[in-house]
């Protein structure tokens, strides 16, 4: 079932004097199963958005169809354990979401409060830790022992385990190192590649390039564009004109000014099998 949202609109301490409007009417449809990337500047209400797919937030007014409930200001809490089996969120700053006493137990207690026996949970956290890149022997670790990079790998670790159809990502390879950052961009794609819906938050132009069907661009709450990756890019002006980055390809393609592209390259391969093109020519 798509995820649907309806004139979404969020408001921030509504009626004090630090009100702000967070999102400001959002409309848009995702199919299942794709990748989508969201971007923007810094303050453009990303988080903000991504806390209302799992109803952390819920919206000060519209409607947001996903994983077959409906999301309205009138949502109660006690209704929505059954949505987050289904749409997991893991955070921008995930050593707020840690609070075991042991990497494993964290790691565990997604899946036992979704119905898995305490055996089984283990089981699966063991298997994640190791899928995640950890080493095994982090398990009987105090989560809060860890490194940023570390943490953020437990807490997806966490989420994986239970297997949502929905895994919605807030910049989770920030700072990690190249190897790192790679190696966690790969988990993600394969994970959507395994029928499920990866939404992803980033600064990454090159990640945007590599791995997005889709991409919703924010600005001051509102949401600017809704494209594939080579439509967003397309127009070089817009991106400029929107402070946008580029994916280091298209610069690169841009330097080159006796070389004639067919369309503009956004990824590596893209990149050099143009530059081959005009070699030949
Ligand atoms: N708890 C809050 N109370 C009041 N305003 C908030 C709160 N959280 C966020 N805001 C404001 O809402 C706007 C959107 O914030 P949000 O965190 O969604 O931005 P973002 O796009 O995720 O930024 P970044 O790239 O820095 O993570 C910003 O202007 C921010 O200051
Ligand atoms: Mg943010």
């Amino acid at each position: 079932m798509p995820i649907k949202f309806k004139d979404v609109s969020y408001v921030y301490s509504p009626g004090s004097p630090l009100e702000k409007l967070g999102l400001d009417n959002i409309n848009f449809e995702i199919q299942d199963h794709k990748f989508i990337t969201i971007i923007g500047h810094t303050g453009s209400g990303k988080s903000t958005l991504m806390q209302h797919f799992n109803a952390l937030l819920k919206p000060t007014k519209g409607t947001i169809k996903i994983a077959n409930m409906e999301i309205t200001p009138e949502t109660k809490n006690k209704n929505l354990k059954e949505l987050r089996r289904h749409v997991s969120l893991v955070f921008q700053f995930p050593e707020s979401q840690l609070f075991e006493d042991t990497v494993i137990d964290d790691i565990a207690f997604g899946p036992k409060n979704f119905g898995y026996s305490e055996e089984e949970a283990k089981k699966l956290a063991a298997k994640w830790i190791e899928k995640v890149g950890l080493p095994a022997e982090i398990a009987s670790k105090s989560p809060f022992e860890l490194s940023g990079g570390q943490m953020r790998r437990v807490a997806i670790a966490g989420v994986l385990a239970y297997q949502p159809d929905i895994l919605c990502l807030d910049e989770p390879a920030a700072g990690l190192d190249p190897r790192a950052h790679e190696q966690m961009m790969n988990l993600f794609a394969e994970y959507q590649k395994e029928g499920h819906t990866v939404i992803l938050v980033t600064h990454n132009m090159d990640d945007v390039a590599k791995y997005a069907d889709d991409v919703l661009v924010m600005e001051h709450g509102k949401l600017i564009k809704h494209a594939t990756p080579k439509e967003v890019f397309a127009d070089r002006n817009w991106v400029k004109q929107h402070y946008l980055d580029e994916p280091r390809a298209s610069l690169f393609a841009s330097e080159l000014e006796n070389f004639e592209f067919d369309e503009n390259p956004l990824t590596m391969d893209e990149l050099v099998s143009e530059i081959k093109n005009n070699l030949r020519k």
